[in-house]
């Protein structure tokens, strides 16, 4: 399989905001690559190039470095980091196969090469090793919150798939968003805090940090559709209005001209017309939507900082006040 990956989609390991948890990092790491012990030849290769084309490795460190703040076991933490990347790492799998894309992390995705069957078990696959770790914490508590975080993002999924074509409704994108981008990064940073047994107000702040988070971090991601390079984030850009998908840069600008025919044929369900959603996605690139959605990601990462202010001082809280800036600043 092709193994080339772009340099871009790994930087972040040499973030400041990392070197406090890069020793657990490389544990998670060794983690990821033991689980396709014992799986078929192909399946094991799959697994093999998924996580060799690295990713930003966001969510472990961010859990990492939330626990370490909070004084976890430091094994539970590198097997909730795993799990958490992993569970990531299925939903992609899964969604890239939903969504016809063809790059993921800067390389071929498993639907490029593999059947839908093929490419669906594959998912499979890795959502059960992902369970299996995340019970290796041995904490019944997190385990219900990872597989109600799950349920969230299944759910998500479907409903963007049935119901969110065309739709400007700012309301919808809250609660898409959330389900799928926030509520794995709220679990992160909620679960790190509940393995390391601190009081149930530390807890909740951490929740709502990583819920903030998680919401600026898909927003951001949203923009990057428009202003991205593929080179720079792996990933097919400008491709969400192609697929119907409106999202907060879009929905800013159709408010603002509803009377635009581009606007008009994309909340009419005519998003198939590929010429007008390829001006659309011009248009909107060139429009203030872009400014206004960044501000508000600026917003939620405002609200998270805030919740940082009574966590113990040191070189983690530090990297999750830097990681929270990076969010909005992020070109990958
Ligand atoms: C991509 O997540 C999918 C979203 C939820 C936005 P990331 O941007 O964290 O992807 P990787 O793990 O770095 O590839
Ligand atoms: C990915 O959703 C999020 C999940 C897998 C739940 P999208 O389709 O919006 O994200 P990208 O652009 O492919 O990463
Ligand atoms: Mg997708
Ligand atoms: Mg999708």
């Amino acid at each position: 399989m092709h193994s080339g990956f772009l340099p871009g989609n790994n930087g972040l390991k040499t973030a400041s905001f990392f070197s406090p948890v890069q020793e657990g990092l490389q544990e998670v790491e060794a983690l990821l690559r033991s689980q396709s012990v014992g799986a078929h030849p192909e399946l094991g290769a799959a697994l093999e190039h998924l996580i060799s084309a690295g990713g930003k490795r966001f969510r472990p460190a961010l859990g990492l470095l939330t626990g370490q703040m909070l004084g976890g076991s430091h094994q539970k933490l590198v097997t909730l980091a795993a799990a958490v990347e992993l569970l990531h790492t299925a939903t992609l799998v899964h969604d890239d196969l939903i969504d016809g894309a063809l790059l993921r992390r800067g390389n071929p995705t498993l639907n490029v090469q593999w059947s839908p069957p093929a490419t669906v078990l594959t998912g499979d696959y890795i959502f059960a090793r992902a369970a299996k770790l995340a019970a290796d914490t041995d904490h019944l508590p997190l385990m219900k919150l990872y597989a109600e975080t799950l349920a969230v993002i299944v759910n998500g999924e479907l409903t963007q798939l049935f119901t969110a074509r065309g739709l400007t409704s700012r309301e919808n994108y809250y609660k898409r968003i959330y389900a799928k981008t926030g509520s794995l990064i709220e679990l992160t940073t909620r679960a790190a805090a509940m393995i390391s047994r601190v009081d149930g107000t530390v807890v909740e702040s951490m929740r709502s940090y990583g819920y903030n988070l998680g919401m600026a971090f898909q927003i951001v991601d949203d923009v990057l559709d428009f202003t991205g390079e593929q080179e720079e984030v792996g990933k097919p850009v400008g491709s969400d209005l192609l697929q119907g998908l409106v999202t907060l840069p879009a929905i800013y600008y159709a408010e603002a001209h509803p009377d635009d025919p581009d606007v008009i044929c994309l909340t009419s369900g005519c998003y198939s017309e590929h010429e007008r959603m390829e001006r659309l996605v011009q248009t909107v690139r060139k429009s203030s939507g872009v400014k206004r959605s960044l501000e508000e990601a600026q917003g939620y990462i405002q609200k998270a900082l805030q919740l940082l202010a009574g966590m113990p001082d040191s070189v983690e809280c530090q990297a999750l006040h830097d990681l929270a800036c990076y969010t909005v600043t992020r070109k990958i």
